[in-house]
């Protein structure tokens, strides 16, 4: 990960507004991009089809960052595990996890913040939720086959994505969904452009589609804006491109 981004207090800070934060602390203006906010819930209410969950379900939420999404996963899984790299991420979503809540302190302009306290929706069943640290490219063995896998924002982010990509079809049961979305955002110091998945040859829906489609089909795509607040004066808008694909049945 290059220069450790995401183990560093400034990330720490950005991820805690960006999964916990209210509308009026990410965006404190009477104008701006709303439907922007909320993305890490939005990437479970716009993209997973719960009519296909089963009762019982498990999902893994791969590169959960703080947790947000993973949590949100509770609301329709009985057992939901979040993956992360980074150390810090995966102490602070355990801590959310623990207490419902954190207090920490966001970016207003140079050296000054607000404190402010994220809080995990008291209507959420903590339990069904643990995180673990890990690699999504060189997953464990033993996690056993989920119901739906979650990437959001993770793909752009790894130095061989097609590699973590191979490993969905062992671990999603037939008919269950893989759901990804990613800006498209491919960068050297993440990837290196031989492993692009887009942005070189072809695009990354196109890439997805060769290394998926012997196993999955595609079910649903669409658009998802997000942003991610730097200072109350700085953001970065995003739209990701969503897509849901479906386990085949495997034949043979
Ligand atoms: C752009 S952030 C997206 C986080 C979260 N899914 C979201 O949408 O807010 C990318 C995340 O992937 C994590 N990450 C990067 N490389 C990883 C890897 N090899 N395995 C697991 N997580 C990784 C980072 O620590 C970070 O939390």
């Amino acid at each position: 990960m290059p220069d450790g981004f995401y183990e560093t207090s400034r990330a720490l800070s950005e991820y805690l507004l960006f999964h916990y934060g209210k509308p009026d602390e990410v965006l404190p203006w009477d104008f701006g991009p709303t439907d922007a906010l909320d993305y890490p819930v939005r990437c479970v209410t716009e993209c997973v089809d719960t009519s296909r969950i089963p009762d019982d379900a498990r999902a893994l939420d791969l590169g959960c960052a703080v947790g947000r999404s993973t949590f949100e996963l509770a609301r329709h899984c009985t057992e939901v595990i979040g993956i992360d790299l980074s150390e810090s991420f995966i102490h602070t979503a355990n801590q959310m996890q623990k207490d419902g809540q954190l207090s920490y302190q966001f970016a207003v302009e140079g050296e000054l913040g607000q404190a402010t306290v994220a809080e995990v929706p008291s209507d959420l069943n903590l339990t069904r939720v643990r995180f673990e640290q890990g690699d999504a490219t060189f997953l464990r063995d033993g996690l056993g086959q989920f119901d739906v896998i979650l990437m959001a924002n993770l793909i752009d982010r790894l130095p061989c994505p097609a590699d973590c990509l191979r490993q969905m079809s062992g671990l999603i049961v037939a008919g269950g969904q893989l759901i990804i979305t990613t800006p498209c955002t491919w960068l050297e110091e993440y990837t290196p452009r031989t492993e692009w998945l887009g942005g070189s040859q072809a695009q990354t829906l196109d890439a997805l589609r060769e290394i998926l489609s012997p196993d999955f089909i595609l079910d649903a795509e669409r658009n998802l804006p997000f942003l991610i607040r730097e200072h109350a004066r700085k953001y970065q808008w995003s739209v990701a491109q969503a897509t849901r694909w479906i386990r085949l049945a495997p034949t043979g």
